[in-house]
């Protein structure tokens, strides 16, 4: 189901796998702060589980400790794993752990494009998959844009019935909804793209390799593959304790880097109210502390990013 952008994916995918105003949702600290907007704008409260320190996503054995210590009542109705950065979560234990507490599963696939998990396709898995087609994604709009996939008819239906305003037949509301469509000029980009998607992936991967290759010996952690897990690098994410101080340097030779994300969600201003402190999620935040993204796009040539290499492998504190 095509629908306006990946937050309004998610949000509306909360909803229709019956999520309910004052539910508990779990999701990752680290993530970008539109999945914790959806899931408020479903009227349910974010619960923070933190991340594993390898891939940075979703730590299964943290998920199973934090279901286990919740009495029923106040258990998570949905978990929401994010691919972050292209790199699938821990499907198998996150959908294991789901089914021996009877929590529905969403994913947060908005940089998941082309990835891979067990030798399939991110976005059939769980109870329902959110893509994102922001301009900057692996598959990106020329504008905004996003859609919902399951394999439920019924979260289907009842997607569709939310994104157009609740309407279950022409001028017949029967929940209440939004306005959400996939624009028809998105959605026409998106179908000329889209033959390109195994492309673009592929070129990631081969220049994500030749990274790996030539900061072998750099003073930086290089992002990992950890099987079943087949990446898709929707971003090329390195880890440094001088993280600012590379960041600048790099900035100093005309090479542009970003940080996805500098504070993890819980630390942000806007969910002061869910009442978590620093040192709650370690992880999480040593990782917003030490990430960051070097240059990678398909069209990036290989003198270009020899070029940031080197510039990586020369930086000195
Ligand atoms: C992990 C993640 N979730 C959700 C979103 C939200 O997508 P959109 O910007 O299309 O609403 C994004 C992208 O911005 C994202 O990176």
């Amino acid at each position: 189901m095509g629908v306006g952008s990946g937050t309004d994916a998610l949000h509306l995918a909360l909803r229709a796998c019956g999520v309910r105003p004052g539910d508990r949702v779990i999701t990752a600290p680290n993530t970008a702060v539109p999945t914790i907007c959806a899931i408020a704008q479903a009227g349910a409260l974010p619960v923070f589980v933190d991340v594993e320190p390898g891939t940075l996503n979703l730590d299964p054995e943290k998920l199973a400790a934090y279901l286990a210590a919740q009495p029923a009542p106040f258990r998570a109705r949905a978990i929401v794993p994010v691919h972050l950065y292209g790199h699938p979560a821990a499907m198998r234990e996150i959908l294991a752990i789901a089914a021996a507490y009877d929590v529905r599963v969403i994913e947060d696939a908005a940089q998941a494009h082309g990835a891979e998990y067990d030798g399939r396709r991110i976005g059939g898995m769980a109870d329902a998959s959110c893509w994102s087609f922001y301009p900057t994604k692996n598959l990106g709009a020329d504008g905004d844009a996003g859609m919902v996939v399951t394999n439920d008819l019924q979260i289907a239906e009842r997607v569709r019935m939310l994104r157009n305003y609740g309407e279950e037949a022409k001028y017949e509301n029967r929940v209440e909804g939004v306005n959400s469509r996939l624009d028809e000029i998105q959605a026409a980009a998106l179908r000329v793209k889209l033959r390109h998607l195994d492309e673009w992936v592929a070129a990631r991967r081969r220049l994500a390799a030749r990274y790996d290759a030539l900061l072998a010996e750099a003073p930086v952690l290089q992002p990992v593959e950890v099987k079943p897990a087949r990446h898709c690098y929707h971003l090329y994410v390195i880890r440094s304790p001088r993280r600012d101080a590379l960041r600048q340097h790099l900035q100093k030779r005309d090479i542009g880097t970003s940080v996805h994300y500098p504070t993890p969600v819980h630390r942000q201003a806007a969910y002061r109210h869910l009442e978590y402190a620093e040192g709650d999620l370690p992880c999480a935040e040593w990782a917003c502390r030490q990430v960051l993204s070097l240059p990678l796009y398909p069209e990036l040539t290989e003198a270009e990013l020899a070029h940031v290499a080197s510039a990586v492998r020369e930086f000195r504190d």
